[in-house]
């Protein structure tokens, strides 16, 4: 899909109708890895779109596992086990996807060979030992800039150990990095979080048969297995439709029913801290799949004041659009704790100030996040940081602001969510 460079937005038309989102990213990524662990054949319906999952895919080609993609997001991934995967033939390009990266250097952690993964300008900036030190520990040989905490990677595998690890960090792609060593791995593989983060892994692995064992919200216990060969339809991606809850939350009129969403709790805090701000948002499971709650998230427009927000791993990729909800809210809106926002695809933090402030938003910037006044934004233009977040954020912005607001760097979002302004197109088109 070709995007403009430039997306041009006018401020204040509601929001209306349902609509049903691109497959969940984090769900995406896991499935496709999962798909190579078991053997046979897996088929994947819904799957995200964006380039970040075409990088996991890409490198499972790269390992010898076939996937096909259909132009309609099926995948059909033909797999036979760890010991099927072979010494890849080339560098592998993790793109600008931090959880490709992450997760695949546990995958091939356990691998008797050599893998060599790279990334763009900004994954090779993003911090890589919190990963590569516990997999060194695991009995695994990886190396990289400044001493294996930048990419290019490489990683030599072999034969693994289990051992008790404390994540330096709450991490969703950490955890399931160690999990994917864990699974090949001798002996028993206990991880420790500081704080609980997304829980995708173990909910899909769990309902698939693999030897993962929740044993409080801090800590899994892992031994060596497989899961089997599945079919799943992607549910939507709960941090996708973060977006349209705050577009329709803020202007004024809108009211929208996202379909067929992963309602998984710890993707969608973000709504409880929106009704905090006094949204109106209704939100209903509808069944379970892989372990995941399914359903639809009704959302119309309400008038917001700010709060405080203390961030944590689970609404770390949310963060910014709550931020956006903030400039449009009475009062202050402070988000703190959230250190994390400045070592993602780009320092989020300062891009937010620099953003919010185009449209006329007061916004003081702390090393552990922001403080927003909330106002009345007037359009402007805003530049993406070719940060697909960022790039969201803007148009949301834009949605509500008084006036014509250009995005600039608009083609970052294809890495999450590519068809945004065609999904966007069909809520508006009423008017
Ligand atoms: C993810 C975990 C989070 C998140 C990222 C996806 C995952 O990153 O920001 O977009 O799928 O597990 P960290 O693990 O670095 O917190």
């Amino acid at each position: 899909m070709t995007l403009s460079p430039e997306l041009v937005l006018h401020g204040g038309r509601p929001l209306r109708g349902r609509l049903r989102l691109p497959g969940c990213k984090g769900i995406s990524h896991r499935a496709l890895l999962f798909s190579a662990l078991g053997e046979g054949r897996s088929h994947i319906t819904n799957l995200a779109d964006g380039e970040d999952v075409s990088s996991t895919a890409a490198a499972l080609d790269h390992l010898g596992v076939r996937v096909r993609i259909g132009a309609d997001g099926a995948a059909a991934i033909m797999a036979h086990g760890v010991d099927g995967l072979r010494e890849p033939e080339a560098v592998i390009d993790c793109g600008n996807s931090g959880t490709t990266m992450r997760m695949l250097c546990g995958l091939v952690a356990g691998r008797p060979f050599l893998s060599i993964l790279t990334g763009d300008t900004s994954l090779s900036r993003r911090p890589m030992r919190r990963v590569v030190d516990p997999l060194r520990a695991m009995g695994a040989r990886l190396d990289g800039r400044a001493d294996g905490e930048l990419a290019p990677l490489t990683v030599r595998g072999g034969s693994l150990h289990g051992i008790a690890h404390e994540l330096a960090v709450a991490s969703g792609q950490v955890k399931t990095a160690l999990v994917l060593a864990g699974l090949q791995a001798d002996g028993e593989t206990e991880i420790v979080e500081p704080a609980p983060s997304r829980d995708h892994t173990e909910r899909m692995l769990g309902a698939l048969g693999a030897p993962i064992e929740r044993v409080d919200d801090r800590t899994l216990r892992v031994r060596a297995g497989a899961p089997q060969a599945f079919e799943l339809v992607v549910p939507g991606d709960p941090s996708s439709a973060a977006f349209f809850v705050v577009a329709a939350s803020i202007v004024p009129g809108s009211s929208i029913v996202l379909e067929d969403v992963s309602l998984n709790p710890g993707r969608i805090e973000y709504v409880e801290i929106l009704r905090e701000m006094g949204a109106r948002i209704e939100v209903e499971v509808t069944e379970t799949r892989l372990g995941e709650p399914v359903g639809s998230i009704t959302v119309e427009a309400a008038p917001l004041h700010g709060i405080e927000i203390s961030g944590h791993e689970a609404i770390i990729d949310e963060l910014p659009v709550l931020a956006v909800a903030g400039a449009f809210a009475d009062g202050i809106t402070t988000i703190r704790d959230a250190a994390e926002m400045a070592v993602k695809e780009t320092n989020r933090i300062g891009a937010l100030e620099q953003e919010l402030s185009q449209l006329g938003i007061g916004v003081e910037t702390r090393p552990d996040g922001l403080v927003v006044r909330g106002g009345s934004p007037t359009g402007a233009t805003m530049k993406s940081h070719g940060d697909h977040r960022i790039a969201l954020c803007a148009a949301v912005a834009g949605l509500g602001a008084v006036g014509e607001t250009t995005v600039r760097g608009w083609p970052a979002v294809a890495i999450s969510y590519p068809r945004f302004e065609a999904d966007l197109a069909t809520l508006l088109e009423d008017e």
